[in-house]
């Protein structure tokens, strides 16, 4: 059970879907949910130009809003980028920060995660910082010190409360988008680590109240056993949140 931590799915539809296509998955999902929200967050996280057409379509639905990425400053010349102002202007609540592949194919790194982290705080959106080892360093043992540098990197400059207002994913590299799901047991055992980090970095109140998603080939087969499990708070779903039934069906995973 995931204690006193609210469940939270998102789905993160990454470079997939027209406007129209959006508009319709996003009332699809908000006609499915039924009283899934009663106890459980849910965000959408479209591509940018979207984003108006998913606002639109969940106004009002308590459905969470994502960027997939965002620009630590408020404006300027940056060719190509969007501001956290900007996020929000367009009905966001939420922004994916770090994610593996963001990190291996557009040069993210610590650094400009942690930054944007808190720009995305001060501008009132909740970041959802992704970490996660990549399948070479998982064989070579090396699973926690990427994370914990993943993690330490991106919380460094947060405050306890600012801890509590973010969102972790866990990501195995290896299990994204490949069909390769970590067991319940791998992912705990990252998870329970990543608290432990943060209750030495930000105390035991930041600890038990950050919450920490699962990703990587998440499904409706495999959600329940993963969110059994004490350390994991929700998921952060790709390729299963690109159809309303499935995505439905893992937000509506059983209550264990
Ligand atoms: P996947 O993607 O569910 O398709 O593995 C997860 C993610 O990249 O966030």
């Amino acid at each position: 059970m995931s204690g006193p931590r609210r469940p939270l799915l998102a789905g993160n539809w990454k470079m997939y879907k027209t406007t129209a296509e959006a508009g319709r998955l996003a009332r699809d999902v908000r006609a499915g949910l039924g009283d899934a929200l009663a106890g459980r967050d849910v965000v959408l996280a479209p591509p940018f130009t979207s984003l108006l057409a998913v606002a639109e379509a969940v106004r009002g639905s308590g459905i969470g809003l994502a960027g997939q990425n965002v620009h630590p400053e408020v404006e300027g010349a940056f060719t190509g980028e969007v501001s956290p102002v900007m996020l929000k202007d367009a009905g966001c609540s939420h922004v994916i920060l770090g994610h593996s592949e963001r990190r291996q194919m557009f040069g993210e790194t610590d650094e400009g995660v942690a930054k944007k982290a808190l720009a995305a705080l001060a501008y009132g959106l909740t970041p959802i910082v992704c970490v996660g080892e990549t399948l070479t360093e998982r064989e070579s043992s090396r699973t926690m010190e990427v994370v914990e540098r993943q993690t330490e990197r991106a919380l460094r400059a947060l405050s306890a409360d600012q801890v509590v207002a973010t969102v972790l994913a866990y990501e195995p590299v290896w299990a994204i988008g490949t069909g390769k799901v970590a067991t319940p047991a791998q992912a705990e055992e990252v998870h329970a680590f990543i608290r432990r980090l943060v209750d030495r970095s930000h105390g035991e109140a930041a600890a038990r109240g950050l919450r920490i998603l699962y990703g990587g080939s998440v499904k409706p087969d495999n959600i329940g056993a993963l969110m059994a499990q004490a350390d994991i708070d929700g998921a952060l779903v790709g390729g299963a949140s690109l159809k309303a039934d499935s995505f439905l069906q893992i937000v509506h995973y059983p209550k264990a």
